[in-house]
């Protein structure tokens, strides 16, 4: 019997897992989201054509691999029929080869309403949602209220519906949030709803399965299966900067409850870190750059949201928070993203304790949103040499190959690959993963 592995973000999201998880899906025959939903935005680019997936895998590029939304995802039928759309356009028919839990929940155009409503009462407090339905939803799903994706295969999921809905506006009516002039992706509500219940009726001709027990035969018959997460581990619900998070378990643990495997079937866990850090929305940031150093590493980064086109905010990398992120989810392999982005850095600072009153700390602290920290850093060399070519890692600059081994040390994972560009050619391997 093989086991799951597991694919992760270790900071605020963006690492570039979508890319990576593309890269990997050679060695494995199935890949399954195990939490989130369409607020995730994860890029591929093959050949130069750009692909952005907010609900589906970012293995379906593949042909004959399977790809799952599992149990512990939130679906927005009008979103992903979207994504389903766009991939047809591309000639890739993801009809074939999507098969959806019928445990996953449904997000209702009024949990979008409601997100918007929450975060309009939010004030100055706003978590800088994505809007996308995700909270309000997770939310029904532990108060008992929610819709799950197999009712939609029953008679009487429309009551079900309407008694949700009516739940929901009454909620609105009470929150000085007038949701009628208020439009989901550009579309009234009446006309967004309309095209909901279409896309329902197309997804009723997708494998709607029993994922759990679909993932566990697949492991009995030695099928190789990698568990695609989204978002990252410092916008976990339980474990991120609270409340500034997202509404799911974004760490490996999730994965078992997202997915229905047992933990002793969790096999190698894969943490992608991006060469520094970014976050969208607000909340706590230890390494924030508000300066020109930032601007510069958005502007080659091209740091701007793939789901909502906010400008990111960007800083140096924080040690602290990737061990904390790395011991969360027992991450066995590093993989680096977007290093090409640094060259031409003359010296790099990488945050390695914080600073908080007198004391030195090396571990995230409870009270980061109320508490001033300073980062504590060691200067490292920057490397002039254009990444985007590398064929091997032996070719890397030595002063880059010091900040991988420096990381290294601090962290105590190996780096098992490293990502030099947007497309799936440009990566290059370390070493095997443990
Ligand atoms: P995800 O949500 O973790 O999948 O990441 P996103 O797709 O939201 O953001 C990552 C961005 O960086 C996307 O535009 C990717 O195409 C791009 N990207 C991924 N890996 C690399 C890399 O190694 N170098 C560069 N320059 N861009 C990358
Ligand atoms: P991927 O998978 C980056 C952030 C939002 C907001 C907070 C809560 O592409 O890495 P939500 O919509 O969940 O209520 O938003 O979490 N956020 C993300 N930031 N990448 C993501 O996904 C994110 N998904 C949510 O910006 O601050
Ligand atoms: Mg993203």
């Amino acid at each position: 019997m093989t086991k799951v592995d597991v694919l992760l973000g270790l900071q605020w999201g963006d690492e570039g897992k979508g890319k990576v998880v593309d890269v990997l899906s050679h060695d494995y025959d199935i890949i399954a989201r195990f939490q989130g939903g369409a607020n995730a935005g994860h890029t591929l680019e093959i050949d130069g054509d750009k692909h952005i997936l907010h609900l589906i895998p970012s293995g379906i590029f593949h042909e004959n691999k399977i790809n799952i939304i599992g149990n512990g995802v939130v679906v927005d039928p009008f979103i992903l029929r979207k994504e389903i759309i766009n991939l047809r356009n591309k000639r890739i028919d993801a009809s074939k080869n999507l098969y959806l839990s019928k445990k996953a929940h449904l997000i209702l155009p009024t949990h979008r309403l409601l997100d918007a409503a929450h975060e309009f009462s939010r004030g100055n407090l706003k978590i800088g949602s994505t809007l996308k339905g995700i909270g309000p939803a997770y939310t029904d799903k532990t108060a008992r209220n929610g819709i799950r994706l197999g009712e939609i295969l029953y008679p009487g999921f429309y009551d079900l519906y309407k008694s949700l809905k009516d739940q929901h506006l009454r909620i609105i009516s009470m929150m000085d949030f007038d949701y009628r002039g208020f439009q989901l992706d550009g579309i009234p509500f009446p006309e967004y709803e309309s095209q909901w219940f279409e896309s329902m009726e197309m997804l009723k001709h997708f494998h709607i399965i029993d994922s759990e027990y679909f993932i566990h035969q697949s492991l009995i018959q030695n099928k190789t299966i990698l568990a695609e997460g989204a978002q990252g581990t410092m916008l976990d619900v339980e474990f991120g900067t609270y409340p500034f998070v997202t509404s799911s378990n974004t760490v490996s643990a999730g994965v078992c409850t997202g997915l229905g495997i047992a933990p002793s079937r969790v096999g190698k866990v894969y943490g992608i870190v991006k060469a520094y850090c970014t976050r969208v929305g607000s909340g706590p940031f230890p390494t924030e750059l508000d300066d020109p150093t930032g601007e510069l590493m958005r502007k080659k980064g091209c740091e701007y949201g793939s789901t909502t086109g906010r400008p990111r905010r960007c800083g140096w990398l924080d040690l602290v928070a990737l061990r904390y992120a790395v011991m969360l989810s027992g991450v066995t392999g590093l993989i680096m993203t977007k290093a090409d982005v640094l060259s031409g850095f003359k010296t790099l600072n990488v945050c390695t304790r914080y600073r908080r009153n007198s004391e030195i700390i090396d571990t995230f602290p409870f009270g980061i949103h109320h508490e001033k920290l300073t980062p504590v850093y060691e200067e490292l060399n920057g490397w002039e040499q254009d990444l985007h070519s590398l064929q091997s890692y032996e070719q890397a600059p030595e002063s880059f190959r010091n900040y991988v081994r420096f990381i290294e040390e601090e962290i105590r994972v190996p780096f098992v690959q490293i990502s030099t560009g947007a497309d799936r050619k440009q990566i290059v391997k370390i070493r095997e993963v443990l």
